[in-house]
């Protein structure tokens, strides 16, 4: 057991780690700051459950795969330090990320595309130069990236998925212990990831390759743009449920002035079938620029109309002499120019820097 049991608090000692304080709880056990008295640093402190890496063999697969995404050395993935044991206790030491998780940054009504972009460009970076090297992370979430100071993005847990699988091998059969709003569960679940964010093959248990992390990640993004997630349930299982059989709701239907590219990019990431996913997280791509281009354009051309439509109207001679029906009709063009250029205006509004 983790937590008031283990007897790790703030004052005690792990080792050479000095646990100063709590920073969160997840489905594995407890996360602390503690300063290395060695090194003189501050570091996180993950402790582990009791039962997890007892058998050898295992210890070693996850140290070999949790060290992996670390020697990547890439500044938008948290780097571990080390996986020790001290007064019977397995834990995990690892980068100290002064900030807040991206979970307690997203509003109930979505953040400003800006800020999404700024945080989804560095995280796709990062989880294709992962991919690049075969690592999977497998439980993407907003809980598991961190944005320190300056809106750095780190990503948190990579490879430790495979640690909450309570039986040994889990290559493909990944388990968690996680309810549908991402909170531990009590009874020990079946899957590894947190089901809202899992993708389809995750969540029935099949085989999960680099695109189940594309999947999440449009997961993510779809939260980070909206406020909410794209699948709910009252339950784990039937959460489980909307992830492998519904159709997300469209992000467009939820916010207003959601660039249609990026909207399409989103869904692209929640295809059910990997296939039809974006293979690749190097094909995850948003270009704000091209896309501000595109969209002024369209309101130069839009407002054009508007012009256009305007003149007509304000001519007597035609309002007067035009049958009543074409002038209707003209009526009814300037209004839908109008809607569109108020529409441009505001997707340009929420690109902006
Ligand atoms: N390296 C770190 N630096 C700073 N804070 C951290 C670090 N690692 C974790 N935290 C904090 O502790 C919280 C709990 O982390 P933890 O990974 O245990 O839980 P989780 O991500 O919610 O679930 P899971 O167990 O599925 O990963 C995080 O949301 C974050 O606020
Ligand atoms: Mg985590």
């Amino acid at each position: 057991m983790t937590g008031p049991s283990s007897g790790v608090g703030p004052g005690s000692r792990l080792g050479p780690y000095e646990i100063r304080s709590h920073l969160g709880s997840g489905a594995m056990g407890e996360v602390y700051l503690a300063r290395d008295s060695r090194l003189g640093r501050d570091v996180a402190v993950k402790v582990l459950p009791a039962d997890r890496l007892t058998d050898v063999d295992r210890r070693r697969r996850f140290v070999q795969e949790a060290r992996a995404a670390s020697a990547l050395n890439h500044p938008g993935i948290v780097t571990i330090h080390e996986i020790d044991t001290a007064e019977g206790i397995d834990f995990i030491v690892m980068e100290y990320v002064a900030g807040q998780p991206l979970a307690a940054l997203i509003p109930s009504h979505g953040m400003r595309l800006t800020d999404v972009l700024a945080l989804a460009i560095p995280m796709a970076e990062a989880l294709s130069r992962a991919h690049a090297a075969g690592i999977v992370h497998r439980d993407l979430k907003p809980a598991n990236v961190m944005v320190g100071r300056e809106g750095v993005v780190k990503i948190l847990d990579f490879g430790l998925a495979k640690l909450v699988s309570p039986d040994g091998d889990v290559d493909e059969r990944d388990t968690t212990t996680m309810d549908a709003v991402g909170e531990p569960a009590s009874r020990a679940g079946r899957i590894a990831g947190t089901p809202a964010y899992m993708s389809p093959e995750q969540a029935t248990g099949a085989k999960v390759d680099a695109r189940s992390d594309v999947f999440s990640f449009g997961a993510l993004l779809y939260e980070m743009v909206t406020g909410r997630r794209p699948f709910v349930g009252a339950t784990t299982e039937e959460t489980l449920a909307a992830v492998a059989r519904d159709p997300p709701r469209a992000p467009s239907a939820l916010v207003t002035g959601l660039p249609h590219d990026f909207e399409k990019l989103i869904l692209r990431c929640l295809q059910k079938d990997p296939d039809r996913r974006f293979q690749s997280m190097l094909d995850v791509k948003v270009d704000p620029a091209a896309e501000r281009e595109r969209l002024s354009k369209e309101r130069t051309a839009t407002e054009r109309d508007v012009i256009g439509a305007k003149a007509k109207l304000g001519n007597e001679g035609f309002v007067s002499r035009a049958p009543a029906a074409v002038v209707e009709q003209e009526r009814a063009r300037l209004a839908a120019s109008e809607a569109k250029l108020s529409k441009l205006d505001e997707q340009l509004r929420r690109l902006a820097s």
